[in-house]
């Protein structure tokens, strides 16, 4: 018989077709969380799993899933999988880097120029009517040329973002857990600094930076003081970055000029009072949301699904360990 693979949200045919070449595929195909039974339930028996960020992967969803070779988040992010659990039990996690990373530092950027020129409210405004001529002062925003890009997170996504930032005449300042190449260094013309100085200096302070428990909360209140009051904060990572608590009293305010967020801290929930803002652009964690962009992430999943029940090693495998051993 076939190998089972669970697969836990709709995702795009061409990844179905592969999987389905090779595994009985069992889809949920409505397109909303599972709770923890259903998950349990669909674990059971599959010897691959295909999931996303909003489904946790921990040592008791493991326990359901005696038959689980491979485990392949559709994302490059991986907080929501407990890999030493997966490890511990010889089973491989793989995700999915290098496919996202031009059309999140696209839609990066296209938050930074919708909160910093008002385009949201700007375009409200329109449809309700009330464009009634050309004025001097009418929905005057920042500029982004000369200003200075400040990148938390210089690897794959945060390299894109400061490429975009030099084609607007941005200055690149980033705070990276070290130095990127000289060459990559010279090219950006970006300057390395320390966290609380990029921080300070930034006009647009931008997160691209995995979350792990270590950098919780890494924009909290005391840094959210750190900013400029002209400054804007986008996050493209994750939520928990932020205090988002913080960040709505820093916006209501007026202490820092807005934010962008595509990602929240208690995701899929928001926190209502963000929702009342009007110097805050919101997004449904869209930052890789480019129809080819999704395509390849959810190939590159079935891929290495593909070639771990082939006996292969997946190309995006996580936790070498358990291929050694394998
Ligand atoms: C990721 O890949 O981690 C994103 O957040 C989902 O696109």
């Amino acid at each position: 018989m076939q190998p089972k693979v669970f697969v836990t949200r709709p995702i795009p045919d061409e990844a179905l077709q592969l999987l389905s070449e090779v595994c009985r595929v069992e889809l949920n195909r409505e397109n909303r969380i599972l709770d923890r039974e259903e998950l349990f339930r669909g674990v059971r028996e599959a010897q691959a799993l295909l999931c996303m960020l909003d489904d946790r992967i921990d040592d008791a969803l493991l326990e359901q899933a005696p038959d689980l070779k491979i485990v392949a988040n559709l994302a490059v992010g991986t907080d929501n999988i407990d890999i030493d659990a997966c490890s511990a039990r010889g089973i491989a996690v793989t995700n999915t880097p290098g496919v996202l990373t031009e059309a999140t530092a696209d839609l990066t950027f296209a938050l930074i120029l919708a909160v910093v020129r008002r385009i949201i409210p700007a375009d409200r405004y329109v449809r309700e009517g009330r464009f009634n001529g050309w004025g001097a002062l009418l929905f005057t925003g920042g500029e982004l040329w000369g200003k200075t890009l400040g990148i938390i997170g210089m690897g794959r996504i945060g390299q894109a973002v400061a490429r975009r930032g030099r084609g607007f005449g941005m200055k690149i300042l980033y705070h990276n857990r070290r130095p990127v190449e000289e060459a990559i260094a010279r090219e950006l013309e970006a300057e390395y600094a320390g966290l609380e100085d990029v921080i300070r200096r930034a006009d647009i302070l931008t997160l691209h930076l995995p979350y792990s428990p270590e950098v919780h909360h890494l924009i909290d209140r005391k840094e959210l003081q750190m900013m400029k009051p002209t400054a804007y904060l986008i996050n493209t990572a994750r939520g928990a970055h932020v205090n988002e608590k913080a960040l709505v009293e820093h916006l209501r305010e007026g202490k820092i000029a807005g934010a962008a967020l595509d990602v929240y801290e208690h995701e899929p929930a928001l926190s209502p009072e963000l929702a009342a803002l009007d110097n805050v652009v919101l997004t449904p964690h869209i930052g890789s949301a480019a129809l080819a962009t999704r395509i390849k992430m959810a190939k590159t999943a079935a891929e290495n699904i593909v070639a771990a029940l082939q006996g292969r090693r997946p190309s995006n495998l996580l936790n070498e360990e358990v291929w050694k051993g394998g």
